[in-house]
């Protein structure tokens, strides 16, 4: 079996599953949704083309010194132009979904205002193209693209001004798209553009800003995603669903024992408390506002309401174990473990591996606030992929780091975690923000030259688990 439609692709033939295995105990339940993931920045280009508005994430690859290798996503892997052949690519590997990011400044230039009907043109001939080929869209309405225009208008997400403007937009693709499109994700990642691109200032717009400040730009983060969810529904033509897709911290009892998973329980709760335990729970916690003091953000109990706008699900993005925790007798009850030097890390720095955060993400979800319906939206590694001299990527790595990590997510769903589906991240390699393209996250290699895209190995692997709906 070919892994894609592409000369020399196919990596390996597979068999036919056989009906033993189609059942067998590493199963996962019947319907379960097999997809990959990328974002539009990382992958579209065409930055100027068809009246795109500038973004933050223009400004910053094009700030020396920002990028580590130098470049930026002006051409990016030109899915723009391509998005046929990468939607071939992921029926080959037998994908039944697709989550994408859907460009703001493409849809609105400035961000709020003059629509650009040719922007959404894109995303039209997008979804259509994957319903055609059996693929369902899994559109994400942000993943960090901010239109320049409100950063320098208003300051971005330090201004309400966004949040409503976010609203806004979803709105409008909704009115849109909800007739061929049934979940919608609001923001992708709070927790990371928050604090990376607003404390640390690695990411886009680069901002180191006071607790203060930085409280005010989390929380109108989550009340854009509250915001969009109403403006969502209101628009909705029938059934459409909508959730976040957020990297929460992904906590991990160091032992499987009644009291470090109570502690675990308390960690997650409150490592939350900014993020999704606000906008599951309507609150900003106890210890959260206590340990913010003077600098705790600005709210009402109307935006506390908006932020737990009911959801339909929850997204996940699942990388690294964020702590293990264990039990303590000291108050908040939790401690978290520092990581042991020699814990095995894939390529990008932040990423040490732990598979067993694919269990408990989503036990700890069901099991803290009833959540019904889970997506893993992103889950996968960078490796140090090339073309071997037969024009094969072997990939060995990544198949280690898929199976170690599903096998943990088949544990979860068979103790009956309600996890409908998986997101590869990535279809294909890409612009890994501030790594440039250093790092390669895709199923899919592409060389960057010539933009010829070729399976992995990995490819092969995943096409295999989806065949078989089980780990393999
Ligand atoms: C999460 C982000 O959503 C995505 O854009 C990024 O490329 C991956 N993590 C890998 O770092």
């Amino acid at each position: 079996v070919k892994v894609a439609g592409e000369e020399g692709s196919g990596v390996l033939k597979t068999a036919k599953p056989e009906p033993a295995a189609a059942n067998n105990a590493r199963s996962f339940p019947k319907g379960f949704v097999w997809g990959t993931a990328t974002s539009a920045y990382q992958i579209e280009g065409a930055v100027k083309e068809d009246g795109r508005g500038v973004s933050i994430w223009d400004r910053f690859a094009h700030t020396p010194g920002k990028i580590f290798d130098g470049t930026n996503a002006d051409v990016a892997v030109d899915h723009y132009h391509r998005y046929k052949e990468d939607v071939q690519l992921m029926k080959a590997m037998g994908t039944k979904a697709y989550r994408f990011s859907i460009a703001w400044p493409r849809i609105f230039p400035e961000g709020k205002g003059k629509v650009n009907p040719k922007g959404l043109d894109f995303y039209n001939r997008l979804v259509d193209e994957l319903l055609a080929n059996g693929i369902e869209p899994f559109p994400s309405l942000y993943h960090w693209d901010l239109p320049q225009t409100l950063q320098e208008r208003y300051g971005g997400w330090e201004s309400r001004e966004t949040a409503l403007a976010f609203a806004d937009y979803a709105g409008y693709v909704t009115e849109k798209l909800s007739d061929r499109v049934q979940r919608f994700f609001t923001l992708n990642e709070i927790r990371t553009f928050v604090d990376r691109g607003h404390e640390s200032g690695i990411l886009a717009p680069g901002f180191k800003l006071p607790p203060a400040r930085l409280n005010q730009v989390r929380h109108h983060a989550i009340l854009a995603h509250g915001l969009a969810v109403q403006a969502i529904r209101a628009k909705a033509r029938r059934g459409t669903k909508v959730g976040p897709a957020e990297n929460i911290f992904a906590v991990v009892p160091i032992i499987e024992t009644p009291e470090h998973i109570k502690a675990t329980e308390i960690a997650m709760r409150e490592l939350n408390a900014g993020y999704l335990t606000a906008m599951l729970e309507g609150r900003y916690t106890d210890a959260y506002l206590k340990a913010a003091g003077a600098d705790a953000p600005k709210f009402t109990s109307e935006d506390l309401k908006a932020i737990a706008s009911p959801i339909n699900f929850v997204g996940i993005n699942i990388y690294t174990p964020d702590y293990y925790i264990s039990a303590s007798n000291k108050p908040p009850g939790y401690q978290s473990l520092p990581f042991n030097k020699s814990h095995p890390r894939m390529v990008s720095s932040w990423h040490r591996l732990g598979p067993e955060t694919l269990y408990w993400a989503p036990r700890l979800l069901q099991k803290l606030w009833n959540v019904k319906e889970i997506y893993i939206t992103e889950n996968g590694c960078a490796t140090s992929d090339e073309v071997a001299k037969d024009g094969q990527v072997y990939d060995s790595d990544r198949i280690m780091f898929l199976r170690s990590y599903l096998t943990q997510l088949q544990r979860a769903t068979s103790e009956g975690a309600p996890v409908r589906g998986y997101f590869l991240w990535s279809l294909l390699d890409n612009f890994e923000w501030v790594a440039g393209y250093a790092q390669r996250f895709g199923a899919i290699y592409v060389d960057y030259t010539t933009l010829k895209r070729t399976p992995k190995l990995s490819a092969s692997f995943y096409r295999e688990v989806i065949a078989r709906n089980s780990v393999v």
